[in-house]
């Protein structure tokens, strides 16, 4: 099987379709968390320019978030149409309230959990390590906690609303760092300071969340919800990922970015795949705007990998129910 790093660099220099279109979003109702900028903001302003009804722009810093609306309100002549609502994921209480705003509104077609972070210096959010918060965690923790509502959505308008995560196939780099967490009390193994590599950080958060959405997924499928949830690994992007890592890993990031990455608006359309992807995206990887299950390495889905992927959902459910998630047991 060849190495989905190699699969990946292959993938950056291909075009990629925008497969969203006016007729896919017209009179619909996105969110997308950390769309201030980056591939959210691209995600967003592509959906206002398709005549979305609403779209939201979930920041954890609500200046800029009004610089973001006020750039696509510019860029596609359409007002009255986003919004900035604030939502900080390294803050359980502030992922909490955002979901209660999330369940007054009428409709939701999209939820895109797209904010994430790359940091190499430990710290500590909400007991954990704080990638291991805001990129899995609270990330679950807001899907779980909003998914009531695509699913009363689906009911009510008869629609399929989509429910996407914004993955990286960097975590597929991330076993080895995977394992030093143990078998049992992986989150407890994993929150070592001394046993963990902050180098690989954010590919091992994005590992972990790649396993806890294939079993969110299969804990909820479409025939009993209604709702596609997907996730898409967006490639090397341009973006301002990694910004706050110290200056060797932003050189290393610069050097890679300058020889293979996308903008960020191209990135985006991998992140449109995942809005307009139909049932058959439930559950799978997607990247380069097409179902790429077959990166997913056997290691993930052998018998091993598939107690790994159910030891960490039981451990995050009881996170996710200690930080006030009702919506799971
Ligand atoms: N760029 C790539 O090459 C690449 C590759 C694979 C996957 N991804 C994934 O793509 C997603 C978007 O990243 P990006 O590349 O667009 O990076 P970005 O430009 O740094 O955007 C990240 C977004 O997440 C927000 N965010 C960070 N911490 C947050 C928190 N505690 N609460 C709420 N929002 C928070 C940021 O807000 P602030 O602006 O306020 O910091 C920003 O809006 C991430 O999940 C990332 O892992 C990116």
């Amino acid at each position: 099987m060849t190495h989905p790093m190699l699969l990946l660099v292959a993938e950056q220099f291909t075009t990629l379709p925008i497969l969203a279109s006016p007729s896919t979003c017209t009179g619909k109702t996105y969110i997308i968390t950390g769309a201030n900028t980056g591939l959210g903001l691209e995600t967003a302003r592509h959906l206002v320019s398709f005549s979305a009804a609403r779209v939201i722009l979930a920041v954890r810093n609500l200046d800029s978030g009004a610089k973001a609306q006020a750039d696509i309100e510019k860029t596609t002549g359409r007002t009255g149409v986003v919004e900035v609502w604030k939502v900080d994921l390294a803050e359980f209480a502030s992922v909490r309230s955002f979901a209660e705003r999330v369940k007054a509104l009428e409709r939701v077609d999209g939820f895109v959990n797209n904010a994430g972070v790359f940091l190499d210096k430990w710290s500590v959010s909400e007991g954990d390590e704080t990638t291991m918060t805001v990129n899995v965690v609270s990330t679950m923790l807001l899907g779980a906690l909003v998914m009531p509502k695509l699913v009363e959505s689906a009911r009510r308008f008869g629609i399929r609303p989509r429910m996407v995560f914004v993955v990286s196939a960097l975590g597929f780099t991330a076993k080895g760092e995977l394992d030093k967490g143990g078998k049992v009390d992986v989150f407890e193994g994993l929150n070592d300071e001394k046993k963990q590599a902050m180098d690989a950080r954010y590919a091992l958060t994005k590992l972990v969340e790649m396993y806890a959405v294939r079993e969110f997924a299969a804990k909820f499928p479409v025939k009993e919800t209604g709702v596609i949830i997907n996730m898409t690994s967006p490639g090397l992007c341009t973006t301002q990922l990694g910004r706050d890592a110290r200056t060797l890993t932003r050189a290393i990031q610069g050097a890679l970015r300058t020889a293979m990455a996308r903008s960020a608006e191209e990135g985006s359309r991998t992140i449109l795949h995942g809005i307009v992807g139909d049932e058959e995206t439930h559950g799978k990887h997607l990247s380069g705007c097409e179902i790429k299950e077959h990166w997913i390495p056997k290691w993930m889905t052998d018998e091993e990998g598939q107690r790994t992927q159910k030891q960490i959902w039981k451990e995050l459910v009881a996170k996710l129910v200690q930080a006030g998630c009702t919506t799971l047991s």
